[in-house]
């Protein structure tokens, strides 16, 4: 792959800097934190840990660029997101590969992780005519007249922190940078220590588009070591926060006060009916389950399958799986590495715990490396920790039900509470389902996703707070400004009026 010559000023050979001020900076720590390949161990940069002070001066000057921002007109907010959405996709090729690198991620979807954060500027930009307020007049309301009229409208937060999770490092950073810059906020960023390359560029990118300096500003370092220090600056202004509930239960505690908008883990169940279409739904299973092995909040991380179909589901959905691809990200491989050998000690403990309690293996429960093979497990029961904990890798459990009460309930006695998936052909029946489902979005004959960006995506319970999704991010990261103008009776024209008070 091509080095981007206007990437040179980032780093000095494999050293990135950190972002502060239109300036890429080494931190004072004189301390680098090494990024390597999940795949295969090579070391591919290393980040500066930012201190505390760093942290102060940082916050500092952009809370005090917000009204700079603020000032430059809608209309040239959305250029500059246009411009940037077109460097993404000039350089998507090389970011997709360095992407690829530090998060193991297959290189096409790793390329599409560049080019959907591009559709999201720009329809970001698009949806700038959806910063706008409302005019109310005052006599809906016995006691008040036409006289007092509110004017509502949109103004930023403030100072928006942006953190993201390895999964998605630069999309979900991406996907809240947009709508905090259109809403005239100043943004500072947080990238994820298990994926930061990539996400590191939005400072050359938003650079070359117009953002001025001051307005854009990243941070890097442990989040054991500065994330709660960076959560609970008093000039922080609202938090947008993707990443595991354990992480975002901590950051509610620690943030005080302010807004926060908060997408975290899911235990997303599959409702397989006896009258599904089994091939719709095998494939979504298959893709929903095992896309980048597993790691997606949205994965499907459960199935819940009727008696009726339950056999021949499984059967179909181990064929599949057991065609799927596995190796190096850079063939594009279906199946590759998890983030870190800790994680996959994690995943193989679940399996462990669930074939001790009599779960029957389909396939997987083999390992090299980092890399788990797709592993299928049938009879599991909810006294197994695979019923309930999300593994983050490539583990689907079967848990055959009985009744559809039993799956709501199955389903509803999860922490989590981000998607559910019901599949049949009878909707009278799934919307009723749908209805009882403690989550925020149902899927009806699909597997669960965040996308399109345009809809909304939310959380119940452990998943999460506020929604996300252009239109809602926008309005999560601005407020209403109301201006109320009390008129004078005084100036009124007096008109003759033909309906007479009774
Ligand atoms: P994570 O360990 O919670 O880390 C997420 C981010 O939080 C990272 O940038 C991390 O920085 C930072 N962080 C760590 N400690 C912090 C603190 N005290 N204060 C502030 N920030 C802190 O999650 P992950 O392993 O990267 O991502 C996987 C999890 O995210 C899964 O549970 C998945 O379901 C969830 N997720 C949810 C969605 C959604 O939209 N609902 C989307 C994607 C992922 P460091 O890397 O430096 O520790
Ligand atoms: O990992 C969580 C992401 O929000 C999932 O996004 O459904 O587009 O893969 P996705």
């Amino acid at each position: 792959m091509q080095d981007v010559p206007e990437f040179s000023i980032m780093k000095e050979g494999i050293n990135y800097r950190y972002y502060l001020n239109g300036q890429w900076q080494k931190s004072s720590s004189e301390k680098l934190i090494p990024i390597y390949n999940p795949y295969n161990n090579e070391l591919i940069g290393n980040i500066q840990a930012c201190t505390k002070k760093e942290v102060d001066e940082l916050i500092k000057i952009a809370h005090e660029n917000i009204n700079c921002w603020e000032d430059i007109p809608l209309n040239k907010r959305a250029d500059i997101l246009n411009k940037a959405a077109d460097l993404m996709l000039k350089w998507s090729k090389s970011l997709g590969f360095l992407l690829m690198k530090e998060i193991g991620k297959p290189i096409n979807s790793a390329i599409s992780e560049i080019t959907r954060t591009a559709e999201i500027f720009k329809a970001t930009a698009d949806s700038s005519f959806q910063v706008s307020g409302e005019t109310i007049l005052g006599d809906a309301f016995e006691g008040y007249t036409k006289e007092k009229v509110s004017m509502t409208y949109r103004v930023p937060l403030g100072v928006v922190l942006c953190i993201g999770p390895f999964n998605y490092p630069f999309n979900l950073t991406g996907s809240k940078i947009a709508p905090a810059l259109i809403a005239g906020n100043t943004v500072v960023m947080k990238p994820p220590t298990q994926g930061p390359l990539t996400a590191l560029h939005f400072g050359i990118i938003l650079e070359k588009a117009g953002v001025p300096p001051g307005a854009f500003h990243i941070i890097t370092g442990r989040g054991s070591e500065i994330g709660d220090y960076l959560v609970s600056h008093p000039l922080i202004d609202m938090i947008n926060f993707t990443g595991s509930s354990n992480t975002g239960k901590n950051l509610a505690r620690v943030a005080g006060m302010k807004p926060l908008l908060l997408e975290l883990g899911g235990k997303d169940a599959a409702i397989v009916l006896d009258d599904a279409d089994l091939e719709i739904t095998v494939k979504a299973i298959v893709s929903g389950a095992f896309s980048f092995s597993g790691q997606r909040c949205t994965a499907v991380k459960r199935v819940l399958p009727m008696p009726g179909i339950a056999d021949e589901l499984i059967e179909n959905v181990t064929d599949e799986t057991l065609k799927l691809t596995i190796g190096d990200p850079a063939e594009n491989n279906k199946i590759g590495p998890l983030i870190s050998s800790e994680q996959c000690d994690y995943v193989q403990g679940l399996i462990n715990d669930a074939l001790d309690k009599g779960a029957s293996l389909k396939c997987g429960n083999k390992r090299e490396g980092n890399i788990i093979w797709p592993t299928i497990l049938d009879n599991v029961n909810i006294n197994m920790r695979i019923a309930w904990e999300e593994p983050f890798g490539p583990v689907l459990p079967f848990i055959r039900i009985n009744s559809a009460e039993q799956a709501i309930e199955i389903s509803n006695k999860s922490e989590y509470g981000l998607q559910g998936m019901i599949f049949t052909k009878n909707i009278d029946l799934a919307f009723n389902i749908a209805q009882e489902l403690e989550v925020g979005t149902v899927q009806i004959n699909g597997q669960s996703a965040r996308g399109p960006d345009h809809f909304p995506f939310l959380g119940t319970k452990s998943s999460g707070l506020g929604t996300q999704g252009i239109k809602y991010s926008i309005e999560a990261m601005s407020r209403p400004k109301v201006i109320v103008i009390n008129l004078s009776e005084k100036g009124k024209l007096v008109k003759e009026c033909f309906i007479s008070e009774k």
